[in-house]
């Protein structure tokens, strides 16, 4: 037999005995002949089997998009306020307490406030902060609708309107009003000047462990509305705030309310 041909049969031969690398899906187990399901408790279930590849379910935000602009408090922790979803003045953020660990030079009582499970939050936030060397305070978290009126009309009259709303909601625009967020920063060193420093990259790096979520990302502002802001971070959850910091995302974009 010439070298060709048996190198031709060897293959066959091989392609036989592997069945072609082709695998049959395994046959439906028919329940009538089965009936004690035995053939089934052998066999992993295909739900179980796939459960692995599936995306985690998460929560997505509970209020109604026809609500807007909202007058009344929610427990939502994913409400999204911005600038197409506003309240209103009447909207009070409720069961605010006073973080401890606030800059005792910005703002009044009321912004010292978050609403508990985010004050909660920002603590461990701090501690975890200072057990990696990092001395973070709290700047800002709830604001009133009036105490927003009041702070982008400063910059607004200073500035004009158009370049305020680049970093400052207007009224009823702001998430501050939820007081699920707060602004972070070191006693001593101005808003913007916390860009880059070490303790910024910290709160980008690790905010997500605490439940905290990056608002305002620099590569995202034709979502946003605003610029980069290293020192503003949303409360969301622990669960939310990893999925959106593993998958680079902002909180319009997981909540795929993009208009
Ligand atoms: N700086 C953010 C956009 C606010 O004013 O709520
Ligand atoms: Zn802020």
């Amino acid at each position: 037999m010439r070298l060709k041909t048996l190198i031709i049969l060897l293959l066959a031969a091989m392609l036989v005995f592997t069945g072609c690398g082709h695998k049959e899906k395994p046959a439906q187990t028919d329940p009538a002949a089965d009936p004690q399901g035995e053939t089934a408790a052998q066999q992993p279930a295909d739900d179980s089997a796939g459960a692995e590849t599936q995306e985690p379910q998460l929560p997505t935000m509970e209020t109604s998009l026809d609500a807007y602009p909202l007058e009344a408090a929610t427990d939502d922790v994913l409400v999204l306020v911005n600038k197409t979803h506003p309240v209103t003045r009447d909207y009070v953020a409720p069961d605010l307490v006073t973080v401890e660990h606030c800059d005792p030079n910005v703002g009044n009582a009321d912004t010292k406030k978050m609403r508990k499970t985010a004050a909660d939050a920002i603590e461990e936030l701090i501690a975890g902060a200072k057990a990696d060397g990092y001395d973070i305070v709290m700047r800002t978290g709830y604001r009133s609708y009036d105490y927003q009126d009041y702070l982008f009309d400063s910059y607004a009259s200073k500035y004009g309107e158009e370049e305020a709303n680049t970093y400052s909601a207007r009224p009823g625009q702001s998430e501050h009003q939820t007081g699920w967020c707060c602004d972070v920063g070191v006693i001593g060193v101005g808003l913007t000047d916390f860009d880059y420093r070490p303790e910024a990259v910290w709160v980008a790096d690790n905010c997500w462990k605490y439940g905290f979520i990056l608002r305002y990302p620099a590569d995202k502002t034709d979502i946003t509305g605003y610029i980069y802001e290293s020192w503003h971070i949303r409360y969301v959850g622990k669960d939310v705030a990893k999925y959106i910091y593993d998958n680079g995302l902002v909180l319009e974009e997981y909540l795929g309310i993009l208009d």
